[in-house]
Formats: C-alpha cells, structure tokens, sequence
C-alpha cells in the first residue's frame, strides 16, 4: 500500500513523466505477456517498471535461464522497485541508454523489450529518442510490448504514437481493452 501513496505523489510531482495515478493491474500485465512467446526468451528488459506492478508477471513468465533487466528513471521509485525486488538487476537510468546496460550486462542480443513508458504524454522529440534506442537493440522479429491508456489513443501525442508504431514497427497488433484496469489500456505487441 505504501508504494501505492509514492506512487500518487509521483504522479503530483511529475504528471508527465510518471503518466498514471495507480500502478497497473494484473490483469494489464497478463495481457502484456499474453502469446508472445514469452516462455523462449532469453534476455528481456522492463522499461518504466515503476514500482513492479507488471515485473512479476513478467518473472514468472520467463524462463528460469533468461536475463531480465528493468530500467526505472524516478529514484523514489526505483528505491521502491530494488526493495521489492532485491535479486532483481536494475538500473536507475533513462530507457534511452538501454544499449550501454545491455554492454555492461554483456546482453547480446534481447528478445523484447516490455514498457510502461506513459507514451501518450511524451513531447515528439522525447518519444522519438525512445524509440530510436529501443529500435537499436531489437533483432529482426524482436518484440516491443507497450500498454496504453484508452483516454491517451485520443490525445494528439497518443495519435501520433500510434501513427509512429506503424512506420517503425513491420507488425503491431492491439490487444482487447482490459476494462477492469484503472484507467482502461490496452497492448500494443511491435514486432520489428
Ligand atoms: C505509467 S507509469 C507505469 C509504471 C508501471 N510499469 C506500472 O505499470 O504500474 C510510467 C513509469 O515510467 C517511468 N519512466 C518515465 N520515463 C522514463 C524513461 N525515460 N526511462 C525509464 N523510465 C521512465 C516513470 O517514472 C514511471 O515509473
């Protein structure tokens, strides 16, 4: 409960970069991991994991042998995230440096990377970086795996994400709403 109050705080705090009030569901996580493949992954890494609402889906859908690295910039949260998660590598950095924590993990190669960036609320210029950086660390077939709240696909920066996904990205797939989420979202499965 306590890691639900920071999170609120953080939203008062940095509404744009935190992006929600609530920490997802379980139910938004499931969806997030749901027949991609995700139990022959290798190496994996969570962007945005805040305080791990979607990470144990994620732990427990992986294989026992592959890598995962999450990647949190708000040191409150990433406090947050390392207490609950202690075995767990992470690294309080922007998901844009993601190729040099894949160097120092020596990670050659990822499978997917899984977001909870708050896309929809990013300025072009931040979106664009991001997605650079993801792009340069995904092999051919590579999945990028984002959720995003129904209310932000009608926001201008939430239209042009969307538009950007299919540029980028050779398959993107939406997944059904979960409604029982607070606020309702949806996945967007990005195949490169
Ligand atoms: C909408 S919250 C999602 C948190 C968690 N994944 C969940 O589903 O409850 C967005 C998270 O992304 C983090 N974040 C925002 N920009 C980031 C960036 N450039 N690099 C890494 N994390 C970032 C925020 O601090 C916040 O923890």
């Amino acid at each position: 409960m306590a890691h639900h109050l920071t999170f609120v705080k953080k939203f008062v705090q940095k509404p744009f970069q935190t992006g929600a009030v609530l920490p997802s569901s379980v139910l938004l996580a499931k969806m997030m991991v749901k027949d991609v493949g995700i139990e022959k992954m290798k190496a994996v890494v969570e962007i945005g994991p805040g305080t791990g609402a979607i990470t144990p889906t994620i732990l427990s859908s992986i294989p026992d042998s592959a890598e995962f690295v999450a990647v949190e910039i708000d040191p409150d949260l990433y406090t947050i995230f390392q207490q609950r998660f202690p075995d767990v590598k992470s690294y309080n950095a922007c998901a844009s440096t993601i190729s040099d924590i894949m160097r120092k993990e020596n990670i050659s190669e990822l499978d997917a990377v899984f977001s909870g960036l708050p896309w929809a609320s990013f300025p072009e210029e931040l979106q664009t970086k991001l997605l650079d950086a993801i792009c340069d660390v995904l092999p051919p077939n590579g999945l990028f795996a984002t959720f995003a709240y129904i209310q932000g696909t009608w926001l201008p920066a939430g239209q042009r994400f969307k538009k950007v996904l299919r540029k980028r990205f050779s398959k993107v797939e939406k997944s059904p709403v979960v409604w029982r989420n607070i606020p309702p979202a949806f996945i967007y499965k990005c195949f490169i």
